[in-house]
């Protein structure tokens, strides 16, 4: 279905007056208010493989009539399986702007929206975050890593991601809508140094879609897109060896070869006169980029189950016939038993 383009923007408040843009696009001015505008980051990024989470992301920032608005999903994965790469291809594949906001723990609402800055005359002087130059130029927005955030930061961009669509600058004084073409992503790693996201927020953050780990024929190719100049002995062990990883349910990510192989190479090619051998240098990388255990896949594989394994309770016959909480389980702990009652 053809998409909706328009310049005009929807689910604005009445307050808020559109935003007019310097004609060198640098800087933009609302309600007497000037700030300065971001760069668009122009990392060129081909999505190999796995094309229909590309067309799902697609498809959430389609707009297909006058009262539809874009969605913002979540992007799921665990670190280095190409999560930033899908939006930024995607972005790409939309010929928009992009623009990335790396959020961290400690990133402030201000950091998000506007932050004064000391200007050489003495003056203070607005700079938009990524987030607002993207909302005032109609490009993509990547919220990287959001799950880094804290819930004071997301709670200032709870209206964003509704069908208001603006933000409130309370440094600035101002609401800033956003332009009808602009359009917003999330990643969150599936890892645990991150903080729960609140429910009101997430419920905004539509649909989840889940990164997997590549096929073998789209792993080579991401290396080898990456590393054109890797000789294939290398490209092979590491796919073999990545592959079998995520047979056994290890997260090494596609980023981790990519960092096996040209640590790998870079030995190989500086040891000219004793030269290494490949394999010795792949074994070397491997150590060196994942650490010992990693040579022996099995055997991590085995040793992460039992660890699981431990943290969850073993299953005794009681749990087949009483809710875990039913005081008449019979391996409750003794201590909850209300002996007052
Ligand atoms: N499908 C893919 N196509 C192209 N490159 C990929 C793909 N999957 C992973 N990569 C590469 O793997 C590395 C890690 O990807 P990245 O998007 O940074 O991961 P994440 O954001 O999930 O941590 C990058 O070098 C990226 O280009
Ligand atoms: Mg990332």
């Amino acid at each position: 279905m053809a998409e909706r383009r328009s310049k005009a923007t929807r689910g604005t408040p009445n307050r808020t007056q559109s935003v007019s843009v310097s004609r060198e696009g640098r800087t933009a001015e609302l309600d007497g208010v000037r700030f300065q505008l971001g760069r668009a980051d122009q990392t060129e990024r081909e999505w190999i493989g796995q094309g229909e989470i590309l067309r799902q992301l697609l498809a959430c920032w389609l707009v297909v009539d006058a009262q539809d608005l874009p969605l913002v999903p979540r992007i799921r994965g665990v670190p280095g399986i190409g999560k930033t790469t899908l939006g930024m291809a995607a972005a790409r594949r939309r010929q928009q702007e992009l623009y990335i906001f790396q959020c961290t723990a400690d990133t402030r609402p201000e950091d998000l929206i506007i932050t004064p800055v000391l200007g050489d005359d003495g003056k203070i002087v607005y700079h938009a975050s990524p987030l607002v130059t993207a909302m005032v130029r109609g490009g993509v927005c990547i919220l990287d890593e959001g799950n880094r955030m804290n819930e004071k930061s997301w709670a200032s961009l709870a209206p964003l991601f509704d069908q208001r669509r603006y933000v409130e600058s309370i440094i600035a004084g101002i609401m800033i809508p956003s332009h009808a073409d602009f359009r917003a992503c999330v990643t969150m790693n599936e890892d645990e140094s991150t903080f729960e996201i609140p429910d009101y927020i997430l419920s905004r953050l539509q649909p989840t879609l889940e990164v997997q780990f590549p096929e073998r024929d789209d792993e080579m190719a991401i290396l080898e897109y990456h590393l054109p100049f890797a000789e294939r002995d290398l490209l092979d062990l590491t796919v073999d060896f990545l592959q079998r990883a995520h047979g056994l349910g290890l997260d090494f990510s596609p980023r981790d070869g990519v960092h096996i192989v040209q640590y790998a190479v870079k030995r190989c090619a500086q040891e000219r006169a004793h030269p290494l051998s490949k394999d010795e240098a792949w074994r070397e990388a491997v150590l060196r980029v994942l650490g010992d255990e990693a040579l022996e896949l099995e055997t991590l594989a085995e040793r992460r189950r039992r660890a699981q394994g431990a943290q969850r309770s073993p299953l005794g016959l009681g749990d087949f016939f009483f809710d875990p909480d039913d005081p008449l389980h019979p391996d409750r702990p003794l201590e909850e038993d209300d002996e007052d009652d």
